[in-house]
């Protein structure tokens, strides 16, 4: 129901190792189910890197290092291409579970639908060296229909998963069009398998990775995709405008003034050495918005810093418990219900309050949550239609929140790579 990677805690202390934070790989409820259950019906799906080395800065400068002979054969040709913009759709499937936008491989192009995660590095498709049983009937990526396919011998990535089960494949060599810019001899993980809880959401024909400087799976080590498409932009920056139950935008190269309200985007800086998007959150607020609200309980903002990535490849908002339990406790009717470990209400509430979050560095503007947005979806009818899951969970003892599609829709944001920042602005909101 949720796209989720839940995981990390189960396995390792060293959560930095898991190259996929975003990739939706589980089902919340489910997931949750299995493991405070032990029934495992439903597999939980771990991101985990075996080859993980504690020290992962200087595991990707060495990586950087390799890079350097083969960058040249990418970057061939990007003076004559540089300085492009595009925008292309992002649609939500599932009552906004996933957001997926359509991009194009090959010469001529083959169209696939695509999650689009900042959570992640790897871009990766099914295709024609999929096991059949993986591929159902989504479209898929012929190579051997492409001119200008080319395959990278002795070149794999692999990614294993917490239950054993693992997801891998070939590398081939590309042209990408995403948002009417041209990657070409853009790295392609081609998927051979593909674990069952990816394979079971039918719509999503690969996940395209956009983590900030986030190493690929592939071993030998290559340049990821959006380090390729960077320099063919007008500025090293993308956007994100996911919306509420409707189709809503990314942007690659420029900032469209028109997808935010007001003139001002407040940045705050990544973290040193960050990797993921990640950045600081000092401040939150729970304020009702309903009729008998006490001012003096809305008006209270908990300061701290906490350390956060923003994850458009994850559903949810996920925060430590401390602040899972301040939301909730303005929430009457809402509880916690031990045996699936996920906080619930009736459906019928009305009465979910706003969740307000500022940043580090931005004095005068708070992004703005709305309750409506925290009322994410029906618990599956094998539970009862009549319970709702909350948008906000718990992050599992993390050591960052997880800001999903349920923050990012309540934001216009920007994901500026050459400035080392994240920006968020207001924009009009259904509710
Ligand atoms: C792509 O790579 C091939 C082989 O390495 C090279 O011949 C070709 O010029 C490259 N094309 C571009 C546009 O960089
Ligand atoms: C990769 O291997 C195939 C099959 O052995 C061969 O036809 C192709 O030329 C090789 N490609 C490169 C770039 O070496
Ligand atoms: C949303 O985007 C998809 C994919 O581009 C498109 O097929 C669909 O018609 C759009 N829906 C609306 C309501 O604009
Ligand atoms: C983020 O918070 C940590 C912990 O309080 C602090 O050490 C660090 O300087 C902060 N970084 C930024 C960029 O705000
Ligand atoms: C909450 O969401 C559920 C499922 O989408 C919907 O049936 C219910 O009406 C919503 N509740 C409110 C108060 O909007
Ligand atoms: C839940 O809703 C579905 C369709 O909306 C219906 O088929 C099912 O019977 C309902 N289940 C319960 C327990 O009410
Ligand atoms: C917790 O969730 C399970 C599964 O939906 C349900 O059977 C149970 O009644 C719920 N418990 C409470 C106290 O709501």
């Amino acid at each position: 129901m949720a796209a989720f990677f839940l995981p990390l805690v189960l396995l390792s202390s060293q959560v930095h190792a898991m190259p996929s934070v975003g990739r939706a790989v589980a089902d919340y409820v489910e997931a949750n189910r299995a493991r405070h259950t032990g029934d495992g019906i439903i597999s939980i799906d771990v991101a985990r890197n075996p080859n993980y080395s504690p020290n992962g800065l200087a595991e990707y400068s060495r990586a950087l290092a390799k890079w350097g002979a083969d960058a040249h054969g990418p970057l061939a040709g990007i003076a004559a291409n540089k300085g492009q913009v595009g925008a292309l759709d992002a649609t939500p499937f599932n009552g906004d579970r996933e957001y997926l936008s359509p991009v194009e491989f090959g010469t001529p192009p083959q169209r696939l639908i695509m999650d689009l995660d900042t959570g992640s590095a790897d871009v990766w498709v099914y295709s024609t060296e999929t096991e059949p049983s993986d591929v159902g009937s989504r479209a898929i990526y012929h190579p051997g229909n492409s001119v200008t396919a080319e395959k990278i011998n002795s070149s794999t990535w692999h990614i294993e998963y917490g239950d054993g089960s693992a997801a891998y494949g070939n590398v081939w060599r590309d042209t990408i069009t995403i948002a009417g810019v041209s990657i070409f001899n853009a790295t392609i993980e081609t998927a051979v398998e593909v674990s069952r809880s990816i394979v079971d959401d039918p719509y999503m024909c690969g996940v395209f990775g956009l983590g900030f400087s986030l190493p690929s799976q592939i071993t030998p080590p290559r340049p990821t995709v959006l380090s390729n498409m960077l320099p063919l932009l007008n500025s090293n920056l993308f956007t994100a405008d996911l919306k509420y139950q409707s189709n809503g935008t990314y942007t690659f190269g420029h900032i469209d003034s028109a997808l935010y309200t007001g003139d001002t985007v407040y940045y705050t800086p990544l973290l040193d050495n960050a990797q993921y998007w990640e950045f600081n959150f000092t401040g939150f607020n729970v304020a009702s918005t309903t009729a008998g609200a006490s001012q003096d309980e809305n008006s209270i903002w908990f300061l701290n810093e906490w350390k956060a990535i923003a994850d458009t490849g994850t559903t949810l908002i996920l925060v430590d418990d401390d602040i899972v339990a301040k939301y909730y406790s303005r929430v009457p009717s809402a509880h916690y219900n031990d045996s699936i470990a996920v906080w619930t209400f009736p459906c019928a509430t009305t009465d979910l309050p706003d969740f307000n979050i500022g940043f580090a560095g931005v004095h005068d503007w708070s992004a703005r949550v709305p309750g409506k947005f925290v009322n994410y979806t029906a618990l599956p009818d094998s539970y009862d239609n009549s319970t709702c899951m909350g948008g906000i969970q718990s992050n599992d003892g993390l050591p960052f929140a997880i800001l999903g599609d349920i923050f990012l829709k309540a934001v216009f944001a920007v994901f500026d790579v050459g400035g080392k920042r994240i920006g968020f602005a207001p924009k009009a909101l259904v509710a």
